[in-house]
């Protein structure tokens, strides 16, 4: 049992009160003893000489036991929950912490059914074995140990040959163990994908349901289940030929005592009430030495869960804060990506060469087609990723020796796959920055275009917006996306496609009241696929194949003809289908001051 330590180093913290566990343990095992001696005196003083006041005085003594009995079995299982309880939240705060910190590469690369069965599951099997099996283990060692003492006393003969009986319960014990133990770690795989594949399922239920393919989920959920299924019945078939081989033994040992036991009492070498008392001490024996070896049982799948726990717990965050990392009070909002390249893989370069610097309160606008890298770029301004060649720097800062926390808190963002947590609408905005007032929600909220649609909801700010904000329509969402992050008056603004999913007008009115309220006294950087909305932007970057093409603003790109002249046109062709009225030529001038909002 090579993680016996490690298992113990969890309730290193709560010495005392395993300490008082163990005594409690101790005193009720004690207690527990008393029954069958007297069930002995019964038989042997008090029957045959009727002796009244013996018989009394046990029985005030036998109620006396019985009352310690409880105030002190009351007391273990108390301690025994007490602790229980506080290893499972440390140890699931602990993992939870963890996790968070591990970047998120990690996330990408491990499914969240994994995730979610190793902060529940698995830290419930280290509960169980601790508090189940460990415990059950201490009690059942006191109590074999106190009842051995006591049959040897009572008679050793008999009790050696029970001894006799002992190694057939090793033996069961060494033939199922490696089996149990392949047994848990399939089934807790299994559940770990199972719960993963529930997870998408129902955060994709549109799907599912537009594409018509619940039954073919069904069947898929059916066909896991029956694995689950077909490997717990073995884990547990394997359990009851263990508890039953046990007891068959068991049985055959009483046949033998049973025999031996009644010719010693012919022979007269013992009493008749201490043969009672023998056989009620046997009795004592069985269960306690069962659980010993089903603790096996509980620490095999304990073992498997640690392991996994330890292995996530080990696992460094691939993105690490530098030992003296700088914290800044403040940032200007200077950036400079120089010689930057990065990939996902190793093998596959997104971002090459990238040399871009944002000067202070500069509006940036990242354009590009689909899969150019302008969301890969902002990952790497975030510190998702960190590059794989060259530096990002911050107010002349490398972003690698940058607190991560300090540097996180004067950045904003709004993702092209944002996101809104289930609650109201008001603690949605109030993440931005916890503590706000409720005159600044609103505010910002008015400045995202989103405060009059919030106060159409039934319950205006306090309206539950479901699970990722499911109850809002996309634009909607969007805006609270964007009210969060303003509330947060970031020194750098970052917003992916951030009002892809509203109409032209609202989007119109946002940008407008971006450009002069959002975005002013701040870097902002933003990527936008309708391009007339970044025209006023300070400069305009347009990604091609992972690299920067062109550079510069609105009209001086277009005075190039280059990619985004190319991009323009189309985007402008586009409008001219749907507005036949209005006609734009290249020459016209109507063109390019980028008139182009419908
Ligand atoms: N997490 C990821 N792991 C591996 N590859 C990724 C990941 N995210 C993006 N990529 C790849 O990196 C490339 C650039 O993706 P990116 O998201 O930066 O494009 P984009 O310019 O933002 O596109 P869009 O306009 O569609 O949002 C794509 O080829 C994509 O497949
Ligand atoms: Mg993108």
């Amino acid at each position: 049992m090579s993680n016996l330590k490690e298992f113990l180093a969890l309730l290193r913290p709560y010495k005392k009160q395993v300490f008082f566990t163990i005594l409690a343990i101790l005193i009720a095992n004690l207690l527990g003893l008393a029954f069958p001696w007297v069930i002995k005196i019964v038989i042997d003083e008090i029957l045959p000489k009727k002796n009244i006041f013996l018989l009394n005085t046990l029985a005030i003594a036998l109620i006396l036991v019985f009352i310690l009995k409880f105030y002190f079995g009351y007391l273990r299982e108390y301690l025994i929950s007490l602790i229980g309880e506080n290893v499972v939240c440390d140890l699931r705060n602990k993992l939870y912490w963890h996790l968070q910190r591990l970047s998120v590469r990690y996330i990408e690369n491990n499914p969240t059914g994994k995730i979610i069965s190793g902060v529940i599951g698995d830290v419930e099997s280290i509960r169980n074995f601790l508090f189940g099996g460990v415990v059950d283990f201490i009690y059942s060692f006191f109590n074999v140990f106190f009842v051995l003492v006591i049959l040897f006393i009572l008679d050793w003969r008999l009790t050696l040959i029970s001894l006799l009986y002992l190694p057939a319960f090793g033996l069961a014990f060494f033939k199922f163990t490696p089996r149990l133990k392949k047994k848990h770690e399939f089934i807790r795989n299994k559940y770990a994908e199972l719960t993963s594949r529930l997870n998408e399922v129902f955060n994709g239920i549109r799907i599912v349901s537009g594409f018509a393919k619940e039954e073919y989920e069904a069947n898929e959920f059916n066909f896991k289940q029956k694995e689950i299924f077909k490997a717990s019945m073995g884990s547990h078939k394997l359990g009851i030929l263990l508890w039953m081989s046990s007891e068959f033994v068991s049985s055959l040992g009483l046949v033998t005592l049973i025999w031996l036991g009644a010719k010693a009492v012919f022979s007269g070498r013992i009493s008749t009430g201490t043969l009672m008392a023998f056989y009620s001490y046997l009795g004592m024996l069985f269960f306690p030495i069962i659980k010993m070896v089903i603790i096996n049982n509980y620490y095999q799948e304990a073992a498997a869960s640690l392991e996994r726990i330890n292995k996530v717990l080990t696992e460094e965050p691939k993105i690490k804060e530098a030992k003296h990392a700088i914290s800044l009070d403040s940032i200007k909002g200077n950036i400079k990506f120089e010689d930057v390249s990065f990939g996902y893989d190793n093998n596959k370069e997104v971002l090459s060469e990238i040399n871009l610097e944002v000067k202070e309160s500069e509006v940036v606008a990242l354009v590009g087609k689909s899969g150019a890298g302008k969301t890969t770029l902002l990952n790497l301004l975030l510190r998702f990723y960190d590059t794989t060649k060259g530096d990002i720097f911050i107010d002349g800062y490398n972003l690698k020796g940058l607190e991560l926390k300090s540097y996180r808190s004067k950045i904003a963002m709004v993702l092209q796959d944002d996101y809104l947590f289930s609650g109201t609408v008001k603690e949605n905005i109030i993440y931005g920055k916890l503590g706000a007032s409720k005159d600044d929600i609103i505010k910002v909220a008015r400045l995202a275009n989103a405060h009059q649609f919030i106060m159409e909801l039934p319950d205006g700010y306090d309206t539950q917006i479901g699970e990722r904000g499911i109850k809002l329509s996309y634009g909607q969402r969007q805006r609270i996306s964007i009210a969060r992050a303003i509330l947060r008056d970031p020194a750098i603004l970052i917003l992916d496609e951030a009002t892809s999913s509203v109409d032209s007008e609202t989007e119109r009115l946002i940008i407008e009241q971006a450009f002069e309220k959002l975005m002013s006294g701040r870097t902002t950087l933003m990527v936008a696929h309708r391009l007339s909305t970044i025209t006023h932007a300070d400069k305009i970057v347009f990604i091609e194949g992972g690299k920067i093409a062109e550079t510069g603003g609105h009209f001086q790109l277009l005075d190039r003809k280059g990619s985004y002249w190319k991009m323009w046109l189309e985007q402008v062709r586009a409008t001219n289908c749907k507005l036949q009225s209005r006609s734009y030529t290249l020459e016209s001038k109507d063109f390019k001051t980028g008139s182009l909002n419908i």
